[in-house]
């Protein structure tokens, strides 16, 4: 007798669908900012240092992360692949976050320790010299591009703020951390600190 009240009345129907699926999605969501596998970092997690949180944030300026993303997903193609799948607890220091699922280039969120310096300086220069059938852009501006290191320990100051652990010295120290550094330090710092805790390679 209702249900026929409601499948003749469109806006009571609206109103009931978007009631439910909201509904739905809270049940999904809500228990997840309460339980401590999402919202503590797990054991051995550090902050980024300030000069990899410059890298970082070249990373996201260059456009990285629309090529690659950072996530393991726990499947046996995945873990054989890139190592342990990624866990929310990695991540609780991200702001943003750059999980990410468009792969032109794979997955790099256990790639720290995976290469050396020099080979991540020589792709980033040059790709092609490395791996030539890669169809990844060059990257020679950071090489010559210096930091000046005058924003970094704003960028501590506000991360602090979201709750990570920055203490009052690293942010302090930020600026003469980075300051004079070239842009390339920054990234190739930033790509060997990805993913480590949990990595074979540590
Ligand atoms: C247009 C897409 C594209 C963009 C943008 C891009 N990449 Fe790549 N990347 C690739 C592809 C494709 C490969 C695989 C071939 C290779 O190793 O060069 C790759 C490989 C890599 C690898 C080696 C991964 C491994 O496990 O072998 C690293 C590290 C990397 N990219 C970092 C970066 C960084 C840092 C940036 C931004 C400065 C970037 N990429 C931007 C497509 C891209």
């Amino acid at each position: 007798m209702n249900h026929s009240i409601v499948e003749k009345n469109i806006g009571l129907m609206v109103v009931l669908v978007v009631g439910m699926i909201s509904f739905g999605g809270l049940v999904q969501i809500v228990p997840l900012f309460f339980q401590e596998e999402t919202t503590q970092p797990i054991d051995g997690l550090e902050p980024w240092t300030a000069l990899q949180l410059e890298g970082r944030d070249i990373y996201i300026r260059e456009g990285c992360n629309t090529c690659h993303s950072q996530m393991i997903r726990p499947l046996r193609g995945e873990t054989e692949r890139y190592g342990h799948y990624s866990v929310a607890g990695e991540s609780v220091y991200e702001y943003p976050f750059l999980w990410g699922s468009k792969r032109t280039g794979p997955d790099l969120a256990r790639v720290g320790g995976k290469y050396s310096d020099e080979w991540h300086r020589a792709h980033m220069y040059n790709p092609r010299d490395v791996v030539p059938q890669s169809n990844m852009p060059a990257f020679p501006w950071l090489f010559e591009n210096e930091l000046t290191g005058e924003h970094t320990a704003r960028k501590l100051e506000v991360l602090q703020g979201f709750g990570v652990p920055y203490t009052d010295e690293q942010i302090a120290n930020a600026r003469s951390e980075v300051e004079g550094k070239k842009e390339i330090d920054a990234l190739v710092a930033y790509l060997q600190g990805l993913g480590l805790v949990l990595s074979e390679r540590r």
